[in-house]
């Protein structure tokens, strides 16, 4: 594997940003984080995003902002929002922009790690164990569609799975 970007996919909580940060490190190159660059390009943060416009306001921002990156985005890892694989358009892209890798994480370990959590606006409600089940289980076969490459996280240390990522890529 050489100069092919690296997209890491999977539900929130799962790793993608620490793990990505990490896998970019160990291959020399860019790291980008689709939440990130929404917050800068918006100037506000997600709940903001979600509050005053609305989840599908902010699917159009995820889709715009992979148009983007498309054709000009090389030698990175990009970690992107949990729910970006959802549209079929946007897994199309993934797969045209690099290698996709598909964090896999336990509804339960997903929701030790989000738990106290405030920033995942689709968990502020009354049952977010509910709600993270209930997408978790929506969107898996589209992250495995999406998905080069499967990586299991639970129980697993960030730089074991940085390793089996490099071993799988
Ligand atoms: C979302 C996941 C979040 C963020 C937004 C919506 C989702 O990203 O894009 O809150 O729909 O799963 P992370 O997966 O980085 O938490």
């Amino acid at each position: 594997m050489k100069g092919k970007n690296i997209i890491l996919i999977g539900f929130m909580g799962s790793g993608k940003t620490s793990v990505g940060k990490i896998l970019s490190e160990k291959l020399n190159y860019d790291f980008k984080d689709t939440d990130e660059m929404i917050e800068t390009l918006e100037d506000t943060t997600i709940n903001n995003i979600f509050r005053l416009h609305g989840e599908e306001f902010f699917r159009d921002l995820e889709t715009t902002l992979l148009l983007s990156l498309k054709d000009t985005m090389r030698n990175t890892v990009l970690s992107t929002g949990g729910g970006m694989p959802v549209r079929e358009s946007n897994r199309k892209i993934l797969k045209e922009m690099g290698q996709v890798v598909f964090l896999r994480a336990s509804a339960d370990s997903i929701l030790k790690r989000l738990s106290g959590d405030t920033t995942r606006p689709l968990l502020k409600n009354k049952n977010p164990k509910e709600t993270a089940e209930r997408l978790l289980a929506q969107r898996t076969p589209y992250y495995e569609e999406a998905a080069d490459v499967i990586i299991d996280t639970d129980n697993k240390a960030i730089d074991d799975i940085v390793g089996e990522i490099l071993n799988a890529i």
